[in-house]
């Protein structure tokens, strides 16, 4: 009993903590699994009456994140492996095994799982024991494994704007944001650069960012808010996590530019659960933020998702943060008028924020200029699977991506490339001919996929491109938000049909037919995106499709069915 009246006393003090900062429903959740090691029942009554929520509501809310436990845990953590489209490849039951019996240097029950992508696609296979995260987990090495520090991006010579100071050893914290003093001295220049420097949100959209703040500057409103979205759920992406783990400040610079801009006081940045390391470094930065004054009158603060893809959606990731179901609002009306608290809000994605300051430094004509041809600016891609350098790469947009292949090694082994994915994941393969596009908007566009937020997975000849094409669609199922039917179910039959094609005769009518539903009658980018997936498998391989439909696999990857 007295422990009861102990646990109630902690509830609410952790609950009183942080109830008068904004958006507290993740961080006080969080501190309550923190403690607890799961969300106990009358820990979630606490919660529901404190922040007038329903119990039902915030018990469906609790549940859709993969992250928060309502049950209480082992003593030990489970190990949870990464089963998502580039580490699939490695043998994961042989690891898992190895893994049951495996001295880590942290603790663990021996129980194993497996987890969607975790934004360590440079670093095949990582692994989570609780918060612990280690890295380039192989079935022949599991005792001794590293842990999960963002690596530098490698040199390319080439100009960049991100990454140009980012390999200085030991680079300073700022004393003073020198572009952000840059637009309080003069607002209309610094949107001017903006709008000369042609910057596209890098988020995966790809839409102009002066525009976006043009139109929350244009909203009367008493209070205005700037939301960095930092959840890089996108298997193949993992830019954000460099950049917030070696560069927070020219993150934290730029909401302030768009603070100063748009008229807005408070700053929230939202951070994919699986960058835990990446929320200390965040935690830190944001000290010395506070103690130097580097942002005076705009205040940041983070908040940390559960794991959820869906939470990158920016409407979702608004519901996420107000602690309502993260599925995506009904579009119109948009964030720019109807954001966090049906306030104006501008989100951008974490590389968009830290080319801000840059731009505003060296000019938007410079920024522009870095882009060949008709294309501005850099775009940083995520390189990973059949490269010898897999890392993230900063490009001048509109570079062909043979030249983004050989920047990063090229293939392995002197093997061909014979697919690579766009969009992480979400704009389907591209092969043949098509492996010659240039990075760019519109060209990417014209193969019939998009260039999003640019994780590239590439495949060698050797790869089976059903097998790919599974894995990927096995994602979007997985974290199908189940809003629409047309994506829950169909992202569903269609992670069904390529699992199982041998004998199918109608299964390319019926992947096509899906795709169709679901290009027509998504709610959101995800429905919209899972069929570029199947659809780019049978536009490119055919023979492959067929070949399965007969029991065998070309490529000799999967066994006879
Ligand atoms: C399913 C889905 C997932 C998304 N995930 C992310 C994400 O992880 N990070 C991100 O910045 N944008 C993501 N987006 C795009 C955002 O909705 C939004 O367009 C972006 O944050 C806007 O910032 P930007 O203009 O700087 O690109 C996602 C969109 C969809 C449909
Ligand atoms: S398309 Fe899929 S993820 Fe998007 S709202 Fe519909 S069910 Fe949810
Ligand atoms: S870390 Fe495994 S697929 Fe991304």
């Amino acid at each position: 009993m007295a422990e009861m009246i102990a646990d109630k006393e902690k509830v609410s003090s952790l609950i009183q903590k942080q109830i008068g900062e904004p958006f507290p429903f993740l961080s006080i959740l969080h501190s309550l699994q923190d403690f607890f090691g799961y969300l106990p029942e009358e820990s979630l009554r606490q919660v529901s009456t404190a922040l007038e929520i329903p119990l039902s509501e915030l018990y469906g809310t609790v549940t859709f994140y993969h992250f928060f436990k309502t049950v209480p845990p082992s003593e030990h953590p489970k190990v949870e492996v990464c089963g998502g489209p580039v580490c699939c490849r490695e043998p994961l039951e042989v690891l898992e095994k190895k893994l049951k019996e495996a001295r880590l240097s942290v603790s663990h029950s021996g129980e194993v799982e497996r987890i969607s992508c975790p934004g360590r696609c440079d670093m095949p296979v990582p692994l989570f024991v609780g918060n612990d995260v280690f890295v380039d987990a192989r079935a022949d090495c599991v005792d001794d494994l590293s842990r999960a520090k963002s690596p530098l991006p490698p040199e390319t010579g080439l100009a960049e704007c991100l990454f140009r100071d980012i390999r200085k050893v030991g680079k300073e914290t700022p004393q003073i944001y020198k572009a952000l003093e840059q637009a309080r001295r003069d607002p209309e220049a610094a949107l001017g650069n903006l709008k000369v420097s042609g910057l596209l949100g890098r988020g995966g959209a790809g839409f102009p960012t002066w525009r976006k703040w043009e139109a929350v500057r244009a909203e009367k409103a008493p209070v205005k808010y700037i939301v960095c979205n930092a959840d890089e759920g996108e298997p193949g992406c993992f830019k954000d996590r460099l950049l917030l783990d070696h560069d927070p400040h020219a993150v934290f610079e730029g909401m302030a530019i768009a603070g100063e801009l748009v008229g807005a006081t408070v700053g929230i940045i939202y951070l994919r659960y699986e960058y835990p390391e990446t929320m200390e470094v965040l935690e830190t930065s944001l000290r010395e933020v506070r103690e130097k004054n580097l942002s005076p009158g705009f205040s940041l603060y983070v908040r940390r998702g559960a794991g959820a893809y869906i939470c990158g959606e920016e409407t979702s990731l608004l519901n996420s943060l107000e602690g309502k179901r993260p599925i995506p609002r009904d579009k119109p009306p948009y964030p720019t008028t109807h954001g966090l608290d049906q306030l104006p809000t501008v989100i951008n994605n974490v590389e968009t924020l830290a080319a801000i300051p840059p731009i505003l430094l060296e000019g938007g004509k410079w920024y522009e200029d870095l882009g060949l041809g008709e294309h501005a600016g850099t775009k940083i891609y995520s390189v990973s699977g059949d490269i010898s350098r897999p890392g993230n790469y900063e490009m001048p947009m509109g570079l062909p991506l043979p030249e983004l292949i050989r920047h990063a090694g090229g293939i392995p082994n002197g093997k061909k490339v014979k697919a690579v994915t766009m969009a992480g994941i979400s704009g389907g393969f591209l092969g043949g001919e098509d492996l010659e596009v240039t990075l760019d908007i519109p060209s990417v566009a014209k193969t019939g996929s998009m260039l999003g937020a640019g994780g590239i997975i590439v495949y060698d000849e050797t790869r089976c491109m059903v097998r790919a094409a599974l894995a990927c669609m096995k994602f979007f199922a997985y974290e199908s938000c189940g809003k629409c039917f047309p994506c829950r179910i169909g992202t569903t039959r269609s992670s069904e049909i390529l699992a199982a094609l041998k004998g199918r005769s109608e299964a390319v009518k019926e992947m096509g037919d899906l795709g169709r539903v679901m290009g027509a009658a998504s709610a959101c980018g995800l429905g919209l995106a899972a069929p570029l997936v199947t659809d780019s498998l049978m536009k490119y391989w055919p023979d492959e499709v067929k070949a399965h439909m007969e029991g065998r696999c070309l490529a000799g990857e999967c066994p006879d069915e």
